[in-house]
Order: C-alpha cells, then structure tokens, then sequence
C-alpha cells in the first residue's frame, strides 16, 4: 500500500477521570504548603485521585468505551491497541491487555509503552506508521492512563502537589482521503538525563525489600528545576521542528495542546513559539499533571470548547521522564 494516498485521523476522542477531586487546600494538612504557593508556582488548583478501589485498567477502559462511542464504533472492529503509561497497575501482564479484556475486543495485539508524559504522542506514531503500511491495521486504539497518586510520595512537598490521575483515548482510523488526521510525529530522547525523573527501586535493578520500601524508594523522584528547563527547550524545539517539516509557521495553528506539567512551563513556550497563550489549550488547574494522559484528556476538552472543524490545524507537544519529547500536528477531520 502507498502511505500518501491514506490519513490517519482522529475518529474518536474520549477520557475519564475518577469522580475524587484533591484540592490545594486539602494538600495543606498533609505537607507544608499553601494554595497561593501551588497556584502561583504550577497552576494547579486540585487533581483527581483514584483511591484504593479503582484501578488503572477500569479508568483507561472508560476512556476507551467513550472514544469508540465518540466514533460510532463496535469493540470488534479494533484491530490493535497502545496503552501509555508509566504507573502500569501490574508490571506483568500489561494494562493494555487488562483494558483489552474490559472493552471486549477481539484477540488484537495489545502493549504498554513506557514514555512517561510523552507515551500517548509516541503511541500515536507507532500506531500511524503501522496503520500506513500494514492494511491488517485499519482501526487502532491508543490510550494515554496514569494512576500516579499510587507512585506519589505523598510526605514529599516538591512532588505530591503536582500528579494526578486520569485517562485519555483516541480511535485512529485509516481513510483514503490524504491530508488530514496525523500528518507527522517528531520524536526524542535523552537516556543521559534519567536521573532527572525516576522510581528508584520496584524494578529488576532494585526489587522491593522491607529497606526500599522504608527508604520511600518506589515514590517518583524529580529534579523539578533542571525538568523545567529542559522542558521549555526541548518542547519549542520539538514543536518548531514538527511545524517546519510539514510546511506551516505558528501563524496556520487553531490550538496547540501541550503537556499540562506546570502553567510556566506552558507560558514560557507561548514566549519561545511567539504564539499568545489564548491559543494555548489549558485544563491543569482542574487535573495536574497526568502524564501520557495529559495530551488525550486536553484534546478530549479542547476539541468540544474550542469546537474544532474539520481542517483545523492542532499541535500536540509533550515532555517527559527520560527523558523524552514528542509533537506531532494533526489537521482536524
Ligand atoms: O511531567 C514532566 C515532568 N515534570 C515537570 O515538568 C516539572 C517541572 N518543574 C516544575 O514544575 C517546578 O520546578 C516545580 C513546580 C516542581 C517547583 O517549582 P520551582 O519554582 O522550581 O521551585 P523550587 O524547587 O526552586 O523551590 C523554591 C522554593 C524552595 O524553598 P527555598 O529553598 O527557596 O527556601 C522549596 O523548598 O519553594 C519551596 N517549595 C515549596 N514551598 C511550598 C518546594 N515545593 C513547595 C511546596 N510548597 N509544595
């Protein structure tokens, strides 16, 4: 088959996110730390928290039922599905499988891939370039979900103020029109810069003892301010780069939805891409930052507030553990 004469598009979008909203002010009785700081220095007013009874798979189906009901679609007709995450509910088997099993698919290939915050753009790419080649790959589900309050330390100022969890999925569909859906993905990472953004102990490198648990070693560590800068260079970069591969300047984009990690990381773009923040699509004072949700559950809101319509030009920007980057722009169908 010849990739130019297909798109990729978005035929579906949906998201879910546990009812259990954790506000600044609640933060407050657990660490030492105000709403005015949390505001001012992230965005972020409250997130959503699972708690002990719901489970990664459950939110990551629900946003997948609700992406195939967005597309008017059976389970059946799914032919593979991505999950991005990087707090999987189990390490073995992944959540994709778990999530195939709840939305009823058929015997499709289902994976996790671990790219932290970026996870749901990469997703996208890996699922467009085999939709593009094989013609088995017609219908593809990809899905952004993050239980981070599970991998939070919760005593640690610098890093519980900022997760929460939700869930965020796209059904990508191949169609003979070129042009529209996905028209390119810029991918990258960094593995020297690992250290950054990290889990210490719980893998095959450090497995759980009594003594990792007691040292709050299976809680995500960050380095907050060196993330910060990385991230405001390697998301311009990442999203000029996409911009000129395919021929378009700021100027042609409707709504660019970046990775919801801190409102100064976004503004700070704003001034490096010299596009106004009113094109920015913001929703992290409702959730934090949610990882390879982040990207799926903004697109899910964006595209309903700011009524997108088919030709619209979107960019997607994400940053993350790694560390990784990714943008892609997608011509709205
Ligand atoms: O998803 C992608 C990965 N993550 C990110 O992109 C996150 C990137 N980094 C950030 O968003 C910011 O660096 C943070 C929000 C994590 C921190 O903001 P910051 O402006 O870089 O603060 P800081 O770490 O430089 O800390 C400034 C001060 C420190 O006090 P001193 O040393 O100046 O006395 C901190 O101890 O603020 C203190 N601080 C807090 N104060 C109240 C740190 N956390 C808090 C807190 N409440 N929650």
């Amino acid at each position: 088959m010849n990739p130019e004469n297909y798109s990729i598009v978005m035929r579906g979008v949906g998201s879910a996110t546990p009812e259990t909203r954790l506000t600044n002010a609640e933060l407050t009785a657990r660490v030492e730390t105000s709403d005015e700081w949390i505001t001012t220095r992230t965005g972020i007013k409250e997130r959503r928290i699972a708690g002990d009874s719901l489970q990664l798979s459950e939110i990551a189906a629900e946003a997948g039922r609700k992406a195939l009901a967005n597309a008017g679609m059976q389970p059946e007709e799914i032919d593979m599905i991505i999950v991005a995450t990087l707090s999987p509910e189990t390490l073995c088997p992944s959540t994709a499988c778990l999530v195939q099993s709840r939305l009823g698919l058929r015997q499709v290939p289902a994976y996790d891939i671990n790219v932290a915050c970026s996870g749901w753009l990469y997703g996208l790419d890996i699922a467009r370039s085999m939709m593009l080649v094989n013609p088995t790959y017609r219908n593809v589900l990809v899905i952004g979900a993050e239980k981070l309050s599970s991998f939070t330390d919760w005593q640690d100022r610098q890093t519980c103020i900022l997760f929460g969890d939700a869930a965020g999925a796209t059904v990508l569909s191949r169609i003979d029109e070129p042009g529209y859906g996905v028209l390119g993905c810029d991918l990258g990472a960094d593995g020297n810069n690992a250290s950054l953004i990290h889990i210490p102990a719980g893998g095959s490198g450090k497995p759980a003892t009594a003594e990792t648990v007691a040292a709050r070693e299976h809680f995500l560590r960050m380095n907050g301010k060196e993330v910060f800068k990385v991230a405001v260079k390697a998301m311009s970069q990442a999203a000029q780069s996409i911009l000129e591969k395919n021929g378009a300047t700021a100027d042609d984009l409707v709504c660019i939805i970046p990775h919801q990690a801190n409102i100064r990381i976004i503004e700070a773009l704003s001034a490096r891409l010299e596009i106004s923040m009113d094109r920015f699509f913001v929703n992290i004072q409702k959730y934090g930052n949610t990882s390879a949700a982040s990207i799926p559950l903004g697109l899910d809101e964006a595209r309903i507030e700011r009524n997108f319509k088919r030709g619209d030009l979107i960019l997607l920007v994400a940053f993350g553990a790694g560390l990784t980057w990714a943008a892609s722009v997608v011509r709205w169908y």
